[in-house]
């Protein structure tokens, strides 16, 4: 079923550093999302830990929040047909090892840790994530003239 949802996307600080993050909003444009919010912004470590607030005590966990404070990143707000799985499919697999070839950790990167994006896993998750970053004045929902030509 379609239905029209919001997502959260990080362009994280591996990507902004080797200038991938153009690139990379390429692609969520070209498969037909719709960007309806967008900064640059280096994340604290107050908001790293809201954001990764489920992944706390995990081994990973302090230099996950080390890596995504670490330089700017680019946040945006994704709108469009099932927009969080279709976000998903193509930043690939959380280890680029064994991410899909064509997606963007498939194309673009080797380390679970390094692994250039990230995108809400879940409505709830999305809906949480983008209040992290933006005011509702912030979001812009529009339409373009193309969007016919993409869904139905
Ligand atoms: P993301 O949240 O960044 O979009 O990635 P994800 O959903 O694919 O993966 P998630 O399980 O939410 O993990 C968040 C980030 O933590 C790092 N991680 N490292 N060493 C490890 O086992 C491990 N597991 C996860 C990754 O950088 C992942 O993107
Ligand atoms: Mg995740």
């Amino acid at each position: 079923m379609t239905v029209t949802q919001q997502t959260l996307i990080i362009v994280k600080p591996d990507a902004v550093q080797r200038a991938l993050a153009g690139a990379i909003l390429s692609r969520f444009e070209a498969k037909g999302l719709r960007l309806a919010a967008l900064k640059l912004l280096q994340i604290d470590r107050p908001l790293a830990e809201r954001h990764y607030a489920v992944h706390q005590g995990k081994p990973f966990y302090e230099g996950l929040v080390q890596f995504i404070t670490s330089g700017p990143v680019v946040v945006g707000v994704l709108e469009g047909p099932n927009a969080i799985e279709a976000t998903r499919n193509l930043m690939g697999a959380t280890n680029p090892v064994t991410a899909a070839p064509g997606s963007i950790r498939g194309e673009f990167a080797l380390e679970i840790g390094q692994n250039l994006v990230h995108g809400s896993d879940a409505p709830e998750t999305a809906e949480y994530e983008i209040g992290l970053y933006f005011k509702p004045e912030d979001i812009v929902s529009y339409h373009r003239d193309v969007d016919r030509w993409v869904a139905e």
